[in-house]
């Protein structure tokens, strides 16, 4: 049995109050598809499941739904640019605008599984671990967020299959930073030490551990409406240092959306600063 309008409408509007995802008319095949395993469970249709949740609803089964209709998609150096970006100017930049760095700041937002903000510690290890670096060494902290548990809950175990190292993790980074546990990868204990992650969500106030001197917020605002996206723009905006950067997604800009930020011209990705913090 297919969802009715009615209760499609009452999921859309749930999952938009709780989140903000925004779920179109059109995305009933999703809410069909996500919600199947929580309908199988009570041994009903998901049209039944949601026709007996629009009647009594608790907290835990409200982050069960919202939860199952985020998309979790992601991958080591997702995109590659923004990585390269981060070392060839961002680093260099803060390094010239700040002596001594003293602590090195870092929002993962909407960070999923940990394979964003994991990359990025990577990163900052073997950029600061350099022979070529000289100065005194910063301390790094990375808080990564996100609204679900359950990908919180993952993060944090530091385990990955075969198949999701193999999605953008190159061979000399699996064979330095991982060991092998049973079927799975493990990542090192000293990479795990570098990222604290907390459940956050984007419509709540800003975590905390800022200012930051880098934001990552990338695959997350495309499910936004525009007010909904400004408002998060403006969260980060508020935790951002002054000469911090912004990170988006490949397909995501603040063209349009917030005047308040010029895009940082590094190679084909979408860094922005605070438009009085750029040069
Ligand atoms: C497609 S993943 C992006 C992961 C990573 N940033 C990347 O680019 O690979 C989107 C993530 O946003 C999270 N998310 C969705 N709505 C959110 C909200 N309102 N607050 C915080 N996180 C949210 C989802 O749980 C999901 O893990």
């Amino acid at each position: 049995m297919t969802i009715t309008q009615e209760n499609f409408q009452f999921i859309s509007d749930l999952v938009r109050r709780k989140s903000a995802i925004s779920l179109a008319p059109g995305k009933e095949y999703l809410v069909e598809s996500r919600l199947m395993h929580l309908a199988r469970e009570h041994g009903v249709s998901v049209d039944e499941y949601v026709a007996k949740k629009r009647t009594s609803l608790n907290l835990m089964e409200t982050e069960l739904i919202v939860e199952a209709l985020t998309t979790n998609e992601t991958s080591w150096f997702r995109d590659t640019q923004p990585f390269s970006a981060l070392t060839q100017h961002i680093l260099p930049e803060l390094r010239k605008s700040r002596k001594p760095l003293g602590t090195l700041k870092v929002w993962s937002a909407a960070c999923s599984t940990g394979q964003e903000p994991y990359s990025i510690a990577m990163t900052l290890k073997d950029y600061f671990d350099s022979p070529s670096f000289t100065d005194p060494r910063p301390s790094l902290d990375i808080v990564a967020t996100d609204l679900s548990q359950q990908v919180l809950n993952r993060s944090k175990s530091g385990r990955y299959s075969q198949l999701e190292v193999n999605r953008g993790l190159p061979a000399t980074h699996l064979v330095r930073h991982f060991h092998r546990e049973g079927t799975e990868w493990e990542i090192s204990s000293e990479l795990r030490s570098m990222v604290r992650f907390q459940r956050h969500n984007l419509l709540d106030v800003p975590p905390s551990g800022g200012p930051f001197d880098v934001v990552f917020i990338r695959n997350v605002l495309i499910y936004f409406d525009v007010a909904t996206k400004l408002e998060v723009l403006k969260k980060v905006r508020s935790v951002l240092r002054p000469g911090g950067f912004l990170i988006l997604g490949a397909a995501e800009t603040t063209v349009g959306i917030d005047q308040s930020w010029v895009r940082v011209p590094v190679g084909r990705s979408s860094v922005y600063q605070k438009a009085e913090s750029a040069s």
